[in-house]
């Protein structure tokens, strides 16, 4: 699949089959988070794997959208200081959101479904998945086979993304549409 095949036609996928992701798959999708780029490459994230049951259904209630992490076949917590304190960077969320998104396109090559879960609750975050006091997580990846096989190949809802002309500004904000 060409990078920009899987890029137009990736979506969310909240509805997971109850199958094991395989070793290959989810090594794949983890290297895709590894070789993210990151300011000064200072790669600042952990990312914490979990793939029991009852691990996933505790990640589940940590927000009011957490739900699909429940049946997932593994969640990715993505871990980094907390970009919120005095003196840290914004470039940590930067970063994350460029590792997040590689992931997230690799597994769709793969056959894989995902989708982003925010965290609402971080102090029982911590306690589930036991990261120190100075680390953070904001946002987990669901990721599993999809339930609907045809979820990977439908096609994209009309008006799922604005078009370019209501994006694009020419050369100033207030320059030509
Ligand atoms: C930063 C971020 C946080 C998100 N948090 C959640 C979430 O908590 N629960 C959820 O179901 N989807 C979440 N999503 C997924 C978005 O709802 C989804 O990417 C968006 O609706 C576009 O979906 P599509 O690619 O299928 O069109 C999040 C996405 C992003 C980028």
């Amino acid at each position: 699949m060409h990078v920009r095949d899987a890029v137009h036609t990736k979506r969310a996928i909240r509805e997971f089959a109850a199958t094991a992701l395989s070793a290959t798959d989810l090594n794949a999708i983890l290297e895709a988070g590894r070789r993210a780029h990151s300011a000064k490459n200072r790669q600042r994230w952990g990312f914490v794997v979990v793939r029991d049951r009852e691990r996933l259904a505790a990640l589940s209630a940590l927000g009011p959208w957490c739900g699909h992490v429940a049946g997932a076949a593994a969640a990715v917590a993505l871990v980094t200081p907390d970009p919120r304190i005095e003196g840290a960077s914004l470039s940590i969320t930067w970063d994350l959101g460029g590792a997040a998104a590689q992931m997230m396109l690799v597994a769709w090559e793969l056959g894989v479904g995902s989708c982003p879960a925010t965290v609402y609750e971080a102090q029982r975050a911590r306690e589930i998945l036991g990261y120190p006091e100075d680390m953070h997580c904001e946002f987990m990846l669901s990721f599993g086979y999809p339930a609907q096989p045809d979820a990977l190949t439908r096609p994209n809802q009309t008006g799922g993304r604005k078009p370019l002309d209501e994006l694009i500004h020419h050369e100033t904000w207030a320059g030509e549409r």
